[in-house]
């Protein structure tokens, strides 16, 4: 299965799905990076692997249809059958998503439908949990709808919060099941484990 990777950021889990392609564990192709800021490391990882990346961004084009047009085209041209958001901070505009129903994943650091939503990223996620005090958090992987954060969820996997834990403390294990978790969800799209009914997504614990 063609994936497409979309990131804004550091993309260490971009990197963690590389790694785990490289070392035989996930059987998809990354076939393409998409990134709408020109400084991510993400795009330096990509070119480190020799993975095609397209810097893209909705303030280069006059409208969001025509945004639309320009990432289906690509999408298009590389066979692309799955995209996985990893850290990408731009809303994916609507004629996307409605070419690939069930077919776009995110990852949120918390578990939804608590600390998501618009303005819920970074270490601001961690913060609320902390501010609100939660006794647990962790990872939610979700399809992608038209709400932020919103979308059936595929797996979801928690930590303890410790009276200890300040934000970058909490970023820091939370990245960690992350990076353990977003390669299984890909591995059972891509190996068609993973069945939704409505909003109920089975397969994977
Ligand atoms: C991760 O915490 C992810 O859950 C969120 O954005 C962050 C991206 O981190 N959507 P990285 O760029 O993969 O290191």
């Amino acid at each position: 299965m063609n994936c497409a990777i979309f990131a804004s950021g550091g993309g260490s889990n971009f990197q963690e799905l590389i790694n785990r392609k490289e070392s035989g564990d996930l059987h998809v192709n990354i076939a393409l990076l998409v990134g709408n800021n020109s400084s991510a490391f993400a795009f330096e990882r990509a070119r480190k692997h020799s993975i095609k990346s397209l810097h893209c961004a909705p303030s280069h084009f006059q409208d969001e249809k025509t945004y639309a047009l320009k990432l289906l085209s690509v999408l298009r041209e590389n066979k692309v059958e799955l995209i996985a958001l990893a850290g990408y901070m731009k809303r994916i505009p609507h004629e996307v998503l409605a070419a690939f129903p069930n077919r776009i994943v995110n990852i949120h650091p918390a578990l939804l439908p608590a600390f998501g939503g618009t303005g819920l990223y970074g270490e601001k996620v961690h913060q609320a949990v902390l501010d609100y005090g939660a006794k647990v958090t962790g990872v939610t992987i979700h399809f992608v709808d038209e709400e932020y954060d919103h979308g059936p969820i595929i797996f979801q996997d928690t930590i303890k919060v410790l009276d200890t834990d300040d934000a970058h403390t909490l970023a820091r294990r939370v990245l960690a099941l992350e990076h353990a978790s977003y390669w299984k969800a890909l591995e059972g799209i891509a190996s068609g484990a993973i069945s939704t009914k409505g909003r109920r997504v089975y397969g994977l614990v």
